[in-house]
């Protein structure tokens, strides 16, 4: 009885403990380690996992596991898919001698199951997101006491999980959603969705290559397909003009970058900054002599630098209904000797050294 107090004491501590280090963890993957480790330590068990339900391919898959790499599993078989499907507690006393028991991951990992404690893990509208298990218990098996501590981590688990998952889902929507408006300018135009596509991974390597973080760099790649965005506010007469602009239609043309700017500029959104910045300075040359502004060396934010060679470098190699497409030969030769003058010469390095990979995405996302 002694031991038993002292049992629940000591677990109610760690659950504690569990509330406040969790409180403190913004990372998905990080919570999810906290209330692994947690729950093999309450629970006195030699490893946990948490499956995420993947209902598009009636799959788990482990995105936290103690000892193995990820695990995927059909929600078919196995006692995890039990509990996924039947959203119930599975308790297995003996896993070779039960039923439910699915050996394919055993024999797949050397590991040797002896009892089971899974539990499902719910969103608000009881629908299954994930599965928690603990496997082994070290003195004895898996009981009653032990499916409710687990359920009441679980809970922490399926709070983290459904916020992250809804914030993923946002984000990819997001994410297509700056794709859709990239190709808006496109009708109007006679770029193509491939001319942004390229232009938003040339951006990324030169970025890469100057050393700039993952972050960065993919923020680049998605706000630098945006920079002629500011052409849907010319008219088609300029826009669509077969022969060679007018000093005073080029200088109407000219309004595209700031056009772009006040349709992108959010002074609260991090993504919608960068692409404003770029539509507005894509066009600034490292001399001073470009336009809108004239800015000159570093007053052009980097973004805007490293999209200028991206944009020139792409649009001499593609064809358009008033030229031909230059060799690549041809271009290379132009930006290199353009570097100090339009283009800013550490962009044009970075540019030089990854002369292959953008032969390649050139030949990946043709027009
Ligand atoms: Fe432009
Ligand atoms: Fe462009």
């Amino acid at each position: 009885m002694e031991n038993r107090t002292q049992n629940i004491s000591e677990q109610l501590f760690m659950l504690l403990n569990l509330g406040r280090e969790i409180s403190t963890t913004t990372n998905l993957d990080m919570i999810l380690k906290i209330l692994g480790d947690t729950a093999r330590d309450i629970l006195k068990a030699d490893r946990c996992s948490i499956f995420i339900y993947d209902e598009e391919h009636n799959e788990l898959w482990t995105r936290m596991a103690h000892g193995v790499d990820e695990i995927r599993v059909s929600a078919d078989v196995g006692v995890v898919g039990k509990a996924a499907l039947s959203k119930e507690v599975q308790i297995v006393i003996d896993a070779y001698k039960d039923f439910r028991f699915h050996q394919a991951v055993d024999l797949q990992t050397g590991y040797v199951t002896k009892n089971i404690l899974a539990v499902p893990l719910l969103n608000y509208e009881n629908k299954t997101i994930g599965v928690f298990q603990a496997l082994n218990k070290k003195e004895g098996t898996f009981d009653n006491i032990d499916a409710e501590l687990l359920i009441l981590i679980g809970n922490y688990a399926s709070v983290s999980l459904e916020n992250a998952l809804l914030y993923e889902r946002l984000q990819r929507s997001q994410i297509k959603l700056i794709n859709k408006l990239s190709e808006a300018a496109e009708f109007k135009d006679s770029e193509t969705s491939a001319h942004t596509k390229r232009v938003g991974l040339y951006t990324q390597l030169i970025a890469k290559e100057l050393g700039k973080d993952a972050y960065y760099c993919n923020l680049i790649k998605l706000t630098s397909p945006m920079h002629d965005i500011g052409k849907i506010g010319i008219s088609d007469e300029i826009l669509l003009k077969p022969g060679k602009l007018s000093e005073e239609e080029f200088n109407v043309m000219k309004n595209h970058s700031e056009i772009g700017y006040k349709i992108l500029y959010e002074k609260d959104d991090e993504i919608l900054r960068m692409a404003a910045q770029i539509a507005l300075e894509h066009h600034e040359k490292y001399d001073g002599s470009g336009y809108p502004k004239g800015l000159s060396k570093e007053e052009i934010s980097l973004a805007g630098r490293i999209t200028a060679v991206a944009d020139v470098f792409d649009a001499l190699t593609s064809q358009r209904p008033y030229k031909k497409a230059w060799s690549f030969e041809e271009a290379i030769s132009f930006i290199k000797q353009s570097a100090g003058s339009h283009f800013d010469p550490a962009v044009v390095d970075a540019f030089l050294k990854n002369i292959e990979e953008f032969l390649q995405i050139k030949q990946k996302y043709q027009d």
